[in-house]
């Protein structure tokens, strides 16, 4: 936290996808500075013990489901509103890769789930906390991209398609609902998460060699970064992407 700053006091958010991994540490982030939060997921377990990570339901409530289901979207946003009064931020963070390999070969089921909860569930949250709170009070939306989505990623095409996808749609929503609310995104290099794992697991070291900051990224990497694009720190700063990699792309790599 910088400087006991409590930039998220009487403020609410909802995380998606936050059970573990950067979802989690980015409602770490807010309820260490005074905001409170709702993170979904769809294993209840997991998620209910996040929440008590977080520090129960003073400050955090759980809501289990898909992302891309509506229903579960509806019903979160509801219970945020109940819960807390308000819905002053919201961050797109689900975000899935079942496939990997060449995308010429990619089977058009894949394709159309990884589209269906790394883009369009992403619109629809934003569709449903605009129309229902932020359109009448304000508020801030950051997307999870990734620097798979700002150039070719071998392997994880169809993905890192979804994630420039995401980015233009950022982008576009930006510019549709400023002044009121603003709406950003963050392009993360590898994480060291359970999504992540087979991208350096037994190999860190070699994979952290190409990175000019000689690491792999940490969720508080990205939570830090996702916490100034919510807060009024960020104000004048709207539709862009802002890449987290440890300066990965500057090599050429992504
Ligand atoms: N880690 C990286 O290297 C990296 C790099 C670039 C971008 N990203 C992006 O960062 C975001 C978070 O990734 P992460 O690495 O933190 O992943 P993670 O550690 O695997 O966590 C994913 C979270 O989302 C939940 N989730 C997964 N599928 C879901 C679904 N269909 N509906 C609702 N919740 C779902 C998971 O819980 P359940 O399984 O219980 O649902 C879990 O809480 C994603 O958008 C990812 O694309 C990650």
């Amino acid at each position: 936290m910088t400087g006991g700053a409590k930039r998220f006091e009487g403020r609410s958010a909802i995380i998606t996808g936050a059970s573990r991994g950067i979802g989690l540490g980015i409602a770490q982030r807010i309820v260490d500075e005074g905001g409170r939060v709702c993170i979904t997921a769809r294993n209840d377990e997991a998620l209910q013990e996040a929440v008590v990570h977080l520090g129960g339901p003073e400050v955090a409530i759980g809501v289990a489901g898909k992302g891309d289901d509506p229903e579960h979207q509806d019903e979160a946003i509801a219970k945020t509103i109940e819960a807390f009064g308000s819905v002053d931020h919201l961050v797109n963070n689900t975000g899935i890769n079942p496939v990997y390999g060449r995308m010429i070969d990619i089977d058009l089921a894949a394709a159309h789930k990884i589209f269906a909860v790394n883009v369009l569930s992403a619109l629809a949250w934003t569709q449903k906390v605009f129309h229902t709170w932020m359109d009448a009070h304000g508020g801030t939306v950051v997307n999870l991209a990734s620097v798979a989505g700002i150039k070719p990623a071998p392997g994880i095409g169809f993905y890192g398609a979804s994630k420039a996808m995401l980015i233009h749609v950022t982008e576009e929503l930006a510019v549709e609902l400023g002044p009121k609310v603003r709406v950003n995104a963050v392009a993360p290099a590898v994480v060291k998460t359970k999504f992540a794992t087979a991208l350096y697991e037994g190999r860190e070291d070699e994979v952290s060699s190409a990175y000019p900051m000689k690491r792999l990224g940490v969720p508080e990497d990205i939570a830090s970064v996702v916490a100034f694009l919510l807060s009024d720190e960020s104000g004048w700063l709207t539709g862009q992407n802002i890449v987290v990699d440890g300066g990965l792309t500057l090599t050429g790599g992504v």
